[in-house]
């Protein structure tokens, strides 16, 4: 986030799986989802996508049966899918490092028992389980795009609910105005964690009508599966009018309150890094353009940024009250 890295995510085309094997392959998991899961378990679950071997990240999970969701056609985008090989190797999650390549590392997170605290200014505060959330929510596919504020992008398709529907389900006191969400802290599994001079857990917030605007979406799965580790599995906040860092990753906390909270690149870089990041093609960085953004795996393309990421039928309302904040970084 700090350093505008090298573009280690253009792969050349050749090493690009066709999308009709990506889709046959989808097709086998789902048929052989439980079968799979136990082969990987045994070590044996790698398939090789283009020439590059890569585990299958969702061998294992205990959800693999609700995938794929049902795909919602009100939320589709005008731009191909970004191959699925580049969007699981190219991340950000400082928790297992600073570089783009944390998915090895990512694969000692353990995903269950998951247990999300739901707490702060709400009728009740209590703990559930990821799996007993899932069996509540109603899950669908949704095509969104996703803007890096380091100016990379990439489309794909999110599986999870409606941030709404899960607010409504935590039962927030009317004086509640933001919701909290904290990361999981655990240095000993996540390196990067060691790290002292970064304030962990990774915090981030939301306005609540913010996350019960229709867009906003908490994840569980992509690309018709679970979410591997590397993107944030087992739950993550989707907001795409934003940029990419307010969409925290392996939620463990939502916590209800009527203060605004500083999330974690603010608490670093708060001249840099605001609490709305809102992303506007026409407010530059500190230290670079935001005018336009490369799509990952498309061999350096660049396409002009759109205010709020193309969003902004849904979102533009939100902030029609709040213009003399810093909407914008
Ligand atoms: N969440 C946590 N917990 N830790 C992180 O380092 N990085 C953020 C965001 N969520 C981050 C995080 C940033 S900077 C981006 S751009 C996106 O995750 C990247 O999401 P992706 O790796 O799934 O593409």
């Amino acid at each position: 986030m700090l350093i505008r890295r090298k573009r280690g995510w253009e792969v050349p085309e050749s090493s690009v799986t066709p999308e009709h094997l990506v889709m046959n392959r989808r097709r086998l998991l789902g048929a052989g989802a439980v079968a799979a899961a136990s082969l990987a378990l045994q070590g044996q679950g790698w398939f090789s996508f283009g020439d590059q071997k890569l585990p299958d990240f969702a061998a294992g999970d205990p959800s693999l049966p609700l995938y794929p969701a049902m795909r919602s056609m009100r939320y589709r985008v005008d731009r191909d899918l970004t191959e699925e090989k580049v969007a699981v190797t190219y991340n950000n999650f400082y928790e297992f490092g600073s570089s783009k390549n944390v998915w090895q590392p990512a694969q000692k997170l353990a995903l269950r028992p998951w247990e999300i605290q739901i707490d702060g200014m709400v009728e009740q505060p209590r703990t559930v389980g990821v799996d007993d959330l899932l069996k509540a929510m109603a899950l669908e596919e949704r095509t969104y795009r996703f803007r890096c504020v380091e100016a990379w992008a990439m489309t794909v398709p999110w599986t999870g609910f409606a941030m709404k529907q899960f607010v409504e389900f935590c039962k927030p006191l009317a004086s509640a105005k933001y919701i909290r969400m904290e990361t999981f802290k655990n240095p000993e599994v996540a390196s990067g964690q060691r790290a002292s001079w970064y304030p962990w857990p990774y915090v981030e917030g939301l306005a609540i009508d913010e996350a019960t605007n229709e867009l906003a979406m908490i994840a569980t799965g992509v690309y018709g599966k679970p979410l591997p580790r590397q993107m944030g599995a087992p739950i993550r906040l989707v907001v795409p009018w934003k940029y990419g860092f307010k969409n925290i990753k392996s939620i463990v906390r939502f916590h209800f309150t009527d203060q605004r909270p500083k999330s974690f690149w603010e608490e670093i870089q708060g001249s840099e890094y605001g609490f709305w990041a809102n992303v506007n093609p026409k407010v530059p960085h500190p230290r670079w353009s935001q005018a336009d953004e490369e799509l990952i795996g498309k061999g350096g393309t660049r396409v002009p940024t759109q205010l709020y990421n193309g969003y902004g039928d849904f979102v533009a309302g939100l902030y029609t009250a709040r213009e003399n904040e810093k909407l914008w970084m």
